[in-house]
């Protein structure tokens, strides 16, 4: 089975009901690429409403607890995702490791936790510019994504990495096409060890200022299954010609 490309928009702390109607055009616009799999990962108060407006949409969150429920104040368990119509989310993003010192442990129970529960999920790796500058980049990203990934998948198209140097997000800076391509490569190697022919299914997204005007030479780019979009997720006018750059590239990305 082909699986498609993935254009998954991570809104942040973006999102209010004013923007409902954004949301709507974006469903609507990407129903022109049923090659390309699209999904936003929404605020978690915008979840529930999202998932109502756009029935059959992927509608995601950006973060989830690894336990099913209890004593932890202000977080959101998988189930409480799924009852409120999401079906996917993403864990262990840059903003998330740093800013609440998440672990790769951390990162590998809520990725475990989410996948238990049928959602999708989109496992974010990425060096800093120290590390990219010291050479070590690939060494380090492919650990972090040893000690971040679930041991076992049952159904492995329902995860996908994104590869995101944190160096990237936000700052309009790429890396080469080169740098992509050595970086998923030892990612897609990595995949295969820890599954064996299911790592096959496992998208790996490229993550950090996706623009339009980028989009066609990242999706060209071997080993490179998707993105994962911010800034450029935000309106239909900038994510809808990333959706048909990636619908555009020959072929489809890898095959289950
Ligand atoms: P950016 O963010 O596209 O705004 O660089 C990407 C991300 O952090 O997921």
């Amino acid at each position: 089975m082909a699986l498609n490309r993935l254009v998954a928009g991570n809104w942040k702390m973006h999102g209010l009901s004013s923007d409902l109607g954004e949301i709507k055009k974006i469903a609507r616009e990407s129903r022109q690429y049923p090659e390309v799999e699209v999904a936003l990962c929404l605020p978690a108060s915008l979840i529930e409403r999202a998932a109502r407006a756009v029935p059959g949409f992927p509608i995601g969150a950006q973060d989830v607890h690894q336990a099913e429920d209890g004593a932890c104040t202000g977080c959101i368990s998988a189930p409480m995702l799924r009852d409120a119509g999401a079906s996917l989310v993403i864990v262990g993003h840059s903003e998330r490791r740093e800013a609440q010192c998440e672990s790769n442990a951390e990162v590998r129970a809520k990725a475990e936790a989410a996948l238990s529960y049928g959602l999708g999920v989109i496992l974010c790796v990425g060096e800093s510019a120290e590390i990219r500058d010291a050479g070590q980049a690939v060494e380090t990203v492919a650990a972090q994504l040893d000690l971040s990934l679930p041991p076992q998948v049952d159904d492995p198209a329902r995860l996908a990495i994104a590869y995101e140097p944190i160096w990237a997000i936000g700052t309009g800076k790429v890396p080469t096409p080169a740098e992509i391509e050595d970086m998923h490569a030892a990612l897609r190697q990595r995949l295969d060890v820890a599954y064996g022919e299911a790592g096959g299914s496992v998208r790996i997204l490229y993550g950090g200022s996706v623009k339009p005007s980028n989009a066609s030479e990242i999706f060209a780019v071997p080993h490179v299954d998707g993105a994962l979009v911010g800034g450029a997720s935000l309106r239909a006018a900038d994510l809808i010609p990333i959706v048909a750059a990636a619908a555009a590239v020959e072929g489809a990305p890898i095959i289950a």
